[in-house]
Parts: C-alpha cells; structure tokens; sequence
C-alpha cells in the first residue's frame, strides 16, 4: 500500500514511534493524518507538525475511537489506521510472573488487545464496502518472543498478534491488509526510566528508523515488520526448538537479574 493522498489515524500519536509514523506518513504524501492520544497536548503538537488533526482519545475506550474514526471520516475515508499506543509496567516482583495486579493486566488487555479490535470494528464495514483498507498494529518483538520482568507485556502483545493473525486471514479476500511492526528496543519514553537496563542485547533503534521501517513494510504489503533484524532469527530458533529457546531465555534472565540493584550476587 502507498499511503500517498490517503487518510491515515495514529494512535498514541503523541510520543515516540507514533510520532514518528505520523510524521513518516505526512512526509510520504498522506493527504491527511489523524492524531489520537490520550495526552491532547502532544497529540496537539505532533498534529501541528503534520498539518494534521488532534483527538484525545483513550483506545481502551471503543467510544472514543468511535468518536475518532467518525470526525476522520468526515474528510475523507480512513485507508490506514494505526492502532499504536502502548504501556509496559514491570511485574512488580521480578521473581514472580503472576505478581502484578488485576487492573494492570486489564489495562495492558484493553490498550494492546480491545484497542485494536474497537478499530477494527469502528472500520471493517467501510473498507469491506470499499474493498481497501489497511491496519498497522504496533505490537513489540515481546509479542513473537518474551519481555523479561513484564508477565504483562509479553502475554498482552501476544494476544495482539493473535488477533491481527485474524484479521488478516478473515479479511485478505476483501482486499483488507494487515501489518504487525514488532521491533525490540526503541529509543522513546517507554524506554525511559531503567525498565529495560540490561535486557537490550541488540541495539536500540530511533523511532524514526522504526517508522521508515514501517512505510517499507506497508509499501511491500508485509504482515511482519521486523526493524530489529535479529527477531527473524529468534523466532525461527523458537519455532524449531521451543525447549531450547526457554532454556536460552531462562539463562538471559539469569543474567539481567545479576545486573539488578539488590542483587545478592
Ligand atoms: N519503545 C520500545 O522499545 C518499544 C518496543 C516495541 C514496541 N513498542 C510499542 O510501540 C508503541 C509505542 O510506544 P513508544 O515506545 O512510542 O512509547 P511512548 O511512551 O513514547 O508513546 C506511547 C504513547 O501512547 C500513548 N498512550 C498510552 N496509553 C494510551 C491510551 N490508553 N490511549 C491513547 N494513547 C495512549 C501515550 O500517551 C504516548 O503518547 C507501543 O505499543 C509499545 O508497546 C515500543
């Protein structure tokens, strides 16, 4: 898909990769992009940049990305939705992967799971009437392998492929086109703050080099889009191995947990 002269929404548009996609779409020729966030004031400020419009929007809420697919419409058909916006908690005991509460696990559900599917629900009907369409999901490498220290993250981000696996073998006929962008460690605010010290062993990307990764992808019209080159290997070795691949991974945590403050030794 060239997204050139096409309407596109970005969730989470506000910071980091969504920022950057919004404006790697503008760049490219989107005729209009669509900011949603559920801070207004960087959605407000990454729409400027693009000459775009702003929505606060919390994707958990399907009225809300109603609300944001209705007034898009109004200029034109949406031809690309992104649905992007993300959080990472880490399970609050990092020796226990059931340790973090039920909220934080319902809020990773509705942000990286529901969200994707109220958009897809919001858009399905038109684009199966217009027989074009496409969805970008901001998933993570963590929804193909495993993020360390957030039981949370990685069960959520892979239910979020799961369900565009779905939406991409159900709406293929319709001419309906579906990618996952699923990079590793990406320099942003989530990345911010230490969650991640010590658990990045292949280099972190900009956002600006995931977006570029994304315009490829769509253009090529793949399903996985991997700007971390690597997690085609990781995943191959977990599909072939799956034993082997939880034993190299129990041996990784091993050694990010020796790096954590508190650490006996
Ligand atoms: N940074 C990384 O290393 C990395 C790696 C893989 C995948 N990802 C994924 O990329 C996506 C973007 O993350 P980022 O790294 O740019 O982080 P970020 O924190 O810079 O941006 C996330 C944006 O999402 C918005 N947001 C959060 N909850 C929301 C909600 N309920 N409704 C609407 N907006 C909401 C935030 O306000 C923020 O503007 C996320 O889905 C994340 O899981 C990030």
């Amino acid at each position: 898909m060239d997204v050139a002269g096409k309407i596109v929404v970005v969730t989470g548009g506000g910071s980091g990769i969504g920022r950057a996609l919004a404006k790697r779409f503008h760049a490219a020729g989107a005729a209009h992009v669509a900011v949603a966030d559920l801070n207004f004031d960087a959605a407000a400020e990454t729409a400027r940049d693009v000459g775009g419009t702003a929505f606060h929007c919390n994707v958990a809420d399907e009225a809300n990305i109603r609300h944001v697919v209705r007034e898009t419409e109004k200029i034109g058909p949406i031809e690309l939705f992104c649905s992007n916006a993300g959080v990472i908690s880490a399970d609050p005991d990092f020796d226990n992967a059931a340790s973090a509460p039920d909220a934080v696990w319902m809020q990773g559900w509705s942000v990286h799971v529901m969200a994707h599917v109220y958009a897809a629900r919001a858009l399905l009907p038109q684009m199966i009437a217009r027989r074009s369409g496409w969805f970008l999901n901001t998933v993570s490498a963590a929804g193909l392998l495993s993020q360390m220290g957030s039981a949370v993250y990685s069960t959520t981000k892979h239910a979020a492929i799961g369900f565009a696996e779905s939406l991409a073998i159900a709406h293929k006929d319709h001419g309906i086109g579906v990618s996952v962008l699923c990079p590793q460690g990406v320099q942003t605010a989530m990345t911010q703050g230490g969650f991640f010290a010590g658990a990045d062993v292949d280099g972190i990307l900009t956002a600006d080099a995931v977006a570029e990764a994304a315009l490829e992808g769509i253009r090529e019209g793949r399903f996985l889009i991997l700007p971390h080159a690597k997690v085609a290997e990781y995943t191959k070795v977990k599909a072939e191995n799956h034993e082997r691949w939880i034993g190299g991974m129990a041996k990784l945590r091993r050694r990010v947990a020796a790096m954590r403050p508190g650490h006996a030794g």
